[in-house]
């Protein structure tokens, strides 16, 4: 008999550490069993057997999965407003050395927006991103530097000018000197300890896959996560309906501060 999704997602758990029970379920069968179709396999039995012996589907399995769209200066509005309102408020309260989390940052284009952003700015040299995913293979991505044109779409001219270089016709190369402020690192948000007094966390376009208690714990840690004073910047697709509840208090819209 064909073993059903709750067998499954015991399966995936102790293979890759990854617990569906914190995604949304429709979405994530739907995905589910498309790469079943496509690998031409019977149910879930078949398909676990196949994760536990072939790396390679292993990894497309995890890829395709944790769905890693990004693009460079995402929803332009949202950076303007971290540019004008929310990094004088930073460097204000915190000096220069400001701490940045990219959390779940997928091929990086979002830390390399954070590092453009941040060091475009005179006397703000001095500042870290730990920049984190569940996702090797799109960490390995962002440690090339390499994006398709398209990635680059919505980032200001100036921008682009400073900080790219030309690859080939379709792809550009980041400037190299962003990389020394950026730490890349695999990371789990549903097991992994959160680092502390974290200045900025951003957190975007990841959420909306996660069930609403899931949802609710990692807006609570993120508060422990950050220093009083800082702020969590968040996606057009996460809200935060009970921020009050947790201690935050509303910047502007898709920010969050924790109270001094
Ligand atoms: C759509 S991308 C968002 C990228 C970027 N933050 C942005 O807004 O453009 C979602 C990312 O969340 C990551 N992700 C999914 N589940 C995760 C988890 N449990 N822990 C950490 N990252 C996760 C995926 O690997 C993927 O790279």
């Amino acid at each position: 008999m064909e073993l059903d999704y709750e067998y499954f997602k015991r399966e995936v758990y102790k293979i890759t550490q990854i617990d569906l029970n914190a995604y949304k379920e429709k979405q994530m069968k739907r995905r589910i069993d498309t790469l079943i179709l496509r690998h031409h396999l019977t149910g879930y039995e078949s398909f676990v057997s196949c994760l536990k012996n072939d790396k390679e589907v292993l990894e497309e399995f995890v890829n395709y999965l944790t769905i890693n769209v990004s693009e460079f200066y995402r929803n332009p509005d949202q950076w303007r407003i971290l540019e004008k309102d929310i990094i004088p408020l930073l460097s204000e309260r915190f000096g220069s050395g400001i701490k940045i989390w990219s959390a779940a940052c997928s091929t990086g284009d979002e830390p390399y927006t954070l590092a453009m952003v941040f060091s475009d700015k005179p006397g703000r040299s001095d500042f870290s991103i730990y920049a984190t995913d569940i996702d090797k293979q799109v960490l390995d991505q962002a440690k090339s530097g390499i994006y398709p044109k398209k990635a680059l779409s919505d980032l200001p001219k100036e921008y682009k000018d400073k900080y790219f270089s030309t690859e080939n016709d379709a792809t550009f190369k980041v400037d190299p000197s962003l990389r020394k402020y950026i730490r890349f690192e695999k990371h789990n948000l549903l097991l992994d300890p959160f680092p502390k007094n974290q200045h900025l966390i951003v957190c975007r376009n990841v959420l909306i896959y996660f069930t609403e208690e899931a949802k609710e714990a990692i807006f609570e840690k993120f508060y422990d996560s950050l220093a009083p004073g800082g702020v969590l910047f968040l996606g057009s697709t996460e809200q935060m309906i009970n921020y009050k509840k947790i201690g935050y208090e509303r910047k502007a819209s898709f920010f969050f501060e924790k109270p001094l």
